[in-house]
């Protein structure tokens, strides 16, 4: 996918244009990515240009060598084009350029995205691009566990940001609903059914059969590792159903779809869809890519099995067992070439846990030993791993009686503590309490809590699952932010004016100086509004604008990071050139000042609503001379938070 790096849509990617042509042509003999990143510190100024040092290494020793990177510097800024979005440009350090953007171009994209929609901004590297994400991915008649749950969540907000992005996603749920465990399922049915006849009760399978799947794969488990005589018939049942038997193929069938009414519980709780095709959709395709495998000399026989060995990996691919049989490997190698050859994916991402890393590794490397994958060319495939969830005591997330956790009843219990603080607060406020309206606020806030506490942490960090911290009013949580946003709405609402007849003609004016002495925040300020509310040097208005507009630049690092939530120092890496160490390039230890931070979807959104709190501090709305102008601001920022919510599967609320 090349063209992910010529993207536009963000402020960064207009200016590394800008810096593109301005280095063409200060320096043509030598070919240099431009690498603009924002500022981290306000008072350097909006974003900043680190190329000349790096450039000053390569032109060293050639005829017209400048004399410092400093004088590189000069040169790059004197042959920036003439634009609108630059006002000011200033050295620093080395040779560092800082940016100063023309708060006239800030006021008019916001304005614009209030008249076009949001659709306008969404980054354009993606537009038609099919992407695959294989996410949640449950296995048939196994408890829906926990790591399932983020990867459902994880997966789901990928697939948005994607969509978003204009790219055509196909979101597969790889079920694991083929396998040697089906015989002693469908065996231990068959036998409860003998029982029942025996009984006098009817003689075909029911869905009581399969009523509690949890239990049956249990008893079934048990009695496969305890009784030889069962495990053999389980064998035969396998061989059956392989063949197609029909009687077999039915009570895999039933299995099947009992598991299904489970996982769509969770779904529809959640919100999120998916497309089910499960492994035993490649089941009939394994033979032959095996085959090409083997014939090809991909795959070789060791110890009787099919193996692919791959360099740097300590073990094979086993793509065929040395009974013949197929496992997971091999319906993986079935997947990836049906997703590349019939999907035409130009992207297939897998999401699970980072256990099964090394799985995925050597399916890509496979892939790309058989000719299928080229590095560095055409489509790409990634594992997006992620970490455990741990209960409170930082082991293992498990119920007090040791089991896995039913996830239908950890969603129920975040919908039901949100239910009682919503009645509680209405209370509190002497406001009636309308039951459903009550009901669905919960259940927006509770799934809500749930998905912005698991996004919110690096991914492939364990994280430790907190019913008290998810849920609290204040900080960085879904609820503090549904909150934030129902205020806003409510500012909004309380002017009574057309906003967006207002945003056709009002300029957002971005002037307003800083007040030196803030009163109390209304929104519960941290100590970190507090702190940039004194000494921010810059103005609260304008502030919030730049922030507002960062929006696409969020999303094209979560998507360059495949996760909704990395930060990373880029920027910094590439401060220094290649083959220069900082004592060489002389950088003083301030430097680290320069460093620029990636944004994380939900850092974004949190950043977003401490940028409001600030800015709704200083900046009166209702009632003031700039009341038309502030309200679009308030719009602008509802509309980009519930942009975000979006984004995160998270259903916004207008008033709580
Ligand atoms: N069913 C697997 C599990 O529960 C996840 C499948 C992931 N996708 C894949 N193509 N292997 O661990």
């Amino acid at each position: 996918m090349a063209s992910e790096k010529t993207s536009c849509g963000s402020i960064r990617n207009e200016l590394l244009e800008l810096f593109r042509t301005a280095l063409t042509v200060s320096f043509p003999s030598v070919s240099a990515e431009p690498v603009v990143a924002a500022c981290n510190n306000a008072k350097n100024g909006d974003y900043q240009c680190n190329n000349a040092m790096a450039l000053f290494g390569k032109l060293k020793g050639t005829p017209s060598a400048p004399k410092a990177p400093r004088d590189v510097a000069t040169a790059i800024v004197g042959a920036l084009p003439a634009n609108g979005l630059i006002a000011e440009t200033s050295l620093a350090g080395p040779g560092f350029i800082n940016i100063r953007l023309s708060r006239d171009s800030l006021s008019t994209r916001l304005s614009e995205m209030l008249v076009k929609g949001l659709a306008s901004w969404a980054p354009t590297g993606y537009i038609g691009k099919k992407v695959v994400i294989d996410f949640s991915s449950p296995n048939v008649a196994k408890e829906m566990h926990v790591g399932h749950l983020r990867s459902t969540i994880i997966g789901d907000t990928l697939c948005r940001i994607f969509e978003y992005c204009g790219a055509d996603v196909l979101r597969l749920n790889h079920v694991g609903d083929w396998g040697t465990q089906f015989g002693m399922l469908i065996e231990h049915m068959a036998d409860a059914r003998r029982l029942r006849v025996a009984a006098g009760g009817e003689d075909k399978d029911m869905d009581e059969d399969v009523a509690d799947l949890q239990e049956l794969y249990r008893a079934a488990k048990k009695r496969f590792d305890e009784e030889e005589e069962f495990k053999t018939r389980a064998r035969e049942a396998v061989t059956r159903l392989q063949s197609g038997d029909p009687e077999s193929l039915a009570s895999w069938q039933r299995i099947c779809a009992a598991s299904r009414r489970e996982f769509e519980a969770i779904y529809s709780r959640l919100g999120v869809t998916l497309q089910e095709r499960g492994e035993s959709f490649y089941n009939p395709m394994l033979k032959d890519v095996v085959e090409e495998l083997k014939a090809a000399g991909v795959a070789t026989i060791d110890n009787g099995a099919a193996c692919v060995f791959v360099e740097g990996q300590s073990v094979p691919l086993i793509v065929q067992k040395s009974d013949g049989g197929f496992g997971y490997a091999s319906t993986d190698m079935a997947a990836i070439k049906h997703r590349l050859n019939e999907e035409k994916a130009d992207w297939i991402i897998y999401v699970t846990d980072v256990g099964q890393s090394q799985h995925f590794e050597l399916v890509f490397a496979a892939a790309k030993k058989a000719g299928w994958l080229v590095d560095g060319s055409g489509p790409k495939v990634s594992h997006v791993g992620f970490g455990l969830v741990l209960g409170e005591d930082g082991k293992r997330f498990r119920t007090r009686s040791g089991d896995l956790v039913r996830l239908v009843e950890l969603l129920d219990e975040a919908k039901s503590r949100c239910a009682a603080t919503i009645r509680e607060r209405r209370a509190e406020a002497g406001e009636e309490v309308n039951e459903a309206e009550v009901e669905d606020a919960a259940c927006a806030m509770g799934y809500g809590a749930v998905k912005y506490a698991d996004l919110k942490n690096h991914r492939t960090t364990n994280y430790k699952f907190s019913f008290d911290e998810m849920l609290n009013l204040k900080g960085n949580t879904a609820v503090y932010l549904l909150y934030a946003h129902a205020r806003i709405a409510g500012i909004v609402r309380k002017a009574d004016k057309d906003v967006y007849a207002l945003a056709a003609d009002t300029p957002i004016s971005l002037d307003h100086p800083k007040h030196l002495y803030p009163s109390p925040s209304l929104f519960w300020p941290s100590h970190a509004t507090v702190t940039a509310t004194y000494f921010s040097p810059r103005l609260q208005e304008l502030e919030l604008a730049l922030h507002l507009c960062k929006l696409p630049e969020a999303l094209e690092d979560a998507i360059e990071e495949l996760a909704p939530n990395r930060r990373v120092d880029v920027a910094f890496r590439n401060l220094v050139p290649t083959g220069f160490t900082l004592n060489a390039l002389d950088l003083p230890l301030r430097a680290t000042h320069y460093r620029s931070i990636k944004l994380r979807v939900t850092d974004y959104l949190y950043d977003l609503s401490e940028k409001f709190n600030s800015f709704y501090v200083d900046c009166k709305v209702l009632g003031s001379e700039q009341e038309a102008s502030r309200l679009l601001l308030c719009e602008a920022t509802a509309v980009v938070m519930r942009k975000c919510f979006e984004l995160l599967g998270i259903r916004p609320l207008y008033r709580i």
